[in-house]
C-alpha cells in the first residue's frame, strides 16, 4: 500500500492564487491572511508540490515600482532556488483592475485591448525568464450580460487578434512557449466567450498559428455546463490539445466551486485520473481549488495535500481497475476493445460493406453489460476490490 506522499516527479503544481486565496466573495469579507508567495514556495515545496504558477499581480501587486517588483522577484527566485520549486505556468490578471470590466481582449474599448496585450507580454517575458512553457489565458471578464452590449462576431475576431499577435511576439523572441485557454462557461460575466472546451477548440483552429495554441480545460467549469469533464478532456487528447490541465471539485451546476481535487464528483474523478493516466497525459497536473472560507490557513494546507493525496489514490485505484481480470474480461464482454477497430477492414472497400447484411433482429436484442463494467469500477471506488 502507498503511503501516498507526493513528490515532485509527480508534477503536481499549484496556483499562488489558490493557497493565497484569502475567502473573499461576494457576500464575504477575507477571512484569512495575505499569503508571502515565499512562504507559499517553501510550504508547497514541503508538501512535495513541483511547482508553482501566478498571475502576474499574484506576485507583483498592482502598482508596485520598478525596484519593488525587482525586490519582489530577487526574493521569488531565492525561494524557488532554495527549493527546487519549478514555475512551468505563468498567466496574467485581466479581470480584477476595473479598467477590464467589459474584458481584456475583447473589451469594447480600443485602448484596453491594447493595455491588455502589454500586460500579457510583459508577464511572458517573466515567466520565460522562470522557466514556463506554457502561458494559460482565461477571459473571465471577456462576454457579456446583454446581448444588444456585445458583437459576438467582432469579438471573436479581435480574440484571435490578440492570439496572432502574441503567438507572433513569442514566435519573434524565439521563445519556447505555448498558450493554453482556459473555458468557463460564465462568472465572473453572466455569459462569457469560449465556453466550454469544444468552443475553444474549434476556435484555435481559425487562429494563424493553431500549433501553439491548446486547451486548459478544468473540471468544474465543463461541470458548472453540465458536461461530462472526462469526455472534454478526452476530446482535448484527441486533437493533441491538451497543453495544461486545472485539476478541483465542483458539485452540479451552480457558482464556481473550486472545491479540492477529487470532493465533489468522486466518480468523474476516477474517470478523469484513469484517462489522464492511461493517455500518458505528461503535463502539470495543476490545482486550481479554493479553501473554503470556514477553513484558517492550517485549513488550506490540509486542503492542498489532500488534493495531491486524492490523485494519488484514484491512480492507484485506476490502475488496479485495469489489472483486475474480471474487468478485462467486461470490458470484453461489452466490446470495449472492438472500437478500437477501424469500421473498414485492411484492404476492404465500401462496396464490401455495402454488400453485406446485418440480422437485425438478433444484433437488436444484443445486451452491453456496461452496467457490470460500472459496477466495478465503483466496488474499485468503493475499495471493495
Ligand atoms: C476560475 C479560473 C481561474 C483561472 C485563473 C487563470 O476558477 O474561474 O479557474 O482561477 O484559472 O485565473 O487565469
Ligand atoms: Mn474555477
Ligand atoms: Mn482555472
Amino acid at each position: 500500500m502507498s503511503s501516498y506522499q507526493p513528490v515532485p516527479a509527480d508534477r503536481f503544481t499549484f496556483g499562488l492564487w489558490t493557497v493565497g486565496w484569502r475567502g473573499v466573495n461576494t457576500f464575504g469579507d477575507p477571512v484569512r491572511p495575505a499569503l508571502d508567495p515565499v512562504d507559499a514556495v517553501r510550504r508547497l515545496a514541503d508538501l512535495g508540490a513541483h511547482g508553482i504558477t501566478f498571475h502576474d499581480d499574484d506576485l507583483i501587486p498592482p502598482g508596485s515600482s520598478d525596484t519593488e517588483r525587482e525586490d519582489i522577484l530577487k526574493r521569488f527566485r531565492a525561494a524557488l532556488d532554495e527549493t527546487g520549486l519549478k514555475v512551468p505556468m505563468a498567466t496574467t490578471n485581466l479581470f480584477s483592475d476595473p479598467v477590464f470590466r467589459d474584458g481584456g481582449f475583447t473589451s469594447n474599448s480600443r485602448d484596453v485591448r491594447r493595455y491588455a496585450i502589454r500586460k500579457v507580454i510583459r508577464n511572458i517575458e517573466l515567466a520565460v525568464s522562470l522557466g514556463a512553457e506554457t502561458y494559460v489565458c482565461w477571459g473571465g471578464m471577456d462576454g457579456a450580460e446583454t446581448e444588444a452590449g456585445k458583437n459576438d462576431h467582432a469579438a471573436l475576431d479581435r480574440l484571435r487578434e490578440a492570439f496572432d499577435i502574441l503567438c507572433g511576439y513569442v514566435r519573434e523572441q524565439g521563445h519556447d512557449l505555448r498558450f493554453a485557454l482556459e473555458p468557463k462557461p460564465n462568472e465572473p460575466r453572466g455569459d462569457i466567450l469560449l465556453p466550454t472546451v469544444g468552443h475553444a477548440l474549434a476556435f484555435i483552429n481559425e487562429l494563424e498559428h493553431p500549433e501553439m495554441v491548446g486547451v486548459n480545460p478544468e473540471v468544474g467549469h465543463e461541470q458548472m455546463a453540465g458536461l461530462n469533464f472526462a469526455h472534454g478532456v478526452a476530446q482535448a487528447l484527441w486533437a493533441g490539445k491538451l497543453f495544461h490541465i486545472d485539476l478541483n471539485g465542483q458539485r452540479g451546476i451552480k457558482y464556481d466551486q473550486d472545491l479540492r481535487f477529487g470532493s465533489g464528483d468522486v466518480k468523474e474523478a476516477f474517470f478523469l485520473v484513469d484517462l489522464l493516466e492511461s493517455a500518458g497525459y505528461d503535463g502539470p497536473l495543476h490545482f486550481d481549488f479554493k479553501t473554503p472560507r470556514t477553513e484558517d490557513m492550517s485549513g488550506v494546507w490540509e486542503s492542498a495535500a489532500a488534493c495531491m493525496r486524492n490523485y494519488l489514490i484514484l491512480k492507484e485505484k485506476a490502475r488496479a481497475f485495469r489489472a483486475d481480470p474480471e474487468v478485462v474480461e467486461s470490458l470484453a464482454a461489452s466490446r470495449v476493445p472492438e472500437l478500437s477497430q477501424s469500421t473498414l477492414g485492411e484492404g476492404e472497400s465500401l462496396s464490401d460493406l455495402l454488400a453485406e447484411e446485418i440480422d437485425l433482429a438478433e444484433v437488436g436484442e444484443r445486451g452491453y453489460h456496461f452496467e457490470r463494467l460500472d459496477q466495478l469500477a465503483m466496488e474499485h471506488l468503493f475499495g471493495l476490490r
